[in-house]
């Protein structure tokens, strides 16, 4: 992704990135299935891997532009429904990351073969991470990008385009880095 590409199509690469989210619910849906009737393998494990990363990285960096560039245009809405859905939305990531981090360390786990997890208690977190998810989407894609995208209009949003893909640049390198 170019800073080129992102800046003329900055709600359909939201948007995009909300179908890739829920694709990626699937994914770990289908995962916990097939560990539970299964355990673990190497095709388990790699898809373990996967989700770990993705909800990791671009999970994690999706929140990142709503939080610099879209919630920010909502909070100086005239409109109290408009600024309600930002603050809930922002404190929705906080939730969310709360509980990422209670799947997080058994798809860890996963990884690496072991399976001192509980199964039955990865799949209630998930339906917790589910539900406040889509619950989530929903909010953004009826009230919050309709009315940034009004707000936003004014503005030229190549720059935040920039900004999304030098921070996927610089933590593409981070990783690199560490190795
Ligand atoms: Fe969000
Ligand atoms: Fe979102």
């Amino acid at each position: 992704m170019s800073a080129d590409t992102v800046a003329p199509e900055l709600f359909g690469f939201l948007d995009a990135t909300h179908r890739e989210i829920q694709q990626q619910l699937a994914q770990l849906h289908a995962l916990v299935d097939a560990i539970e009737s299964n355990g673990l393998n190497a095709a388990t494990r790699a898809r373990a891997r996967g989700v770990l990363d993705y909800f990791n990285g671009e999970a994690r960096q999706h929140h990142l532009d709503e939080e610099k560039h879209i919630f920010p245009a909502l909070l100086g809405s005239q409109d109290a429904e408009i600024v309600q859905a930002a603050e809930r939305l922002t404190q929705d990531h906080g939730w969310l990351e709360e509980n990422w981090i209670q799947i997080a360390p058994s798809l860890e786990a996963a990884t690496n073969g072991n399976l001192w997890f509980d199964p039955v208690e990865l799949r209630h977190a998930l339906e917790v991470f589910e539900a406040l998810y889509l619950d989530h989407i929903l909010l953004e894609e009826s009230i919050a990008y309709p009315a940034a995208r009004q707000r936003l209009a004014a503005y030229n949003t190549h720059n935040m385009g920039r900004e999304m893909a030098r921070r996927r640049f610089r933590s593409d390198s981070a990783v690199s880095h560490a190795g």
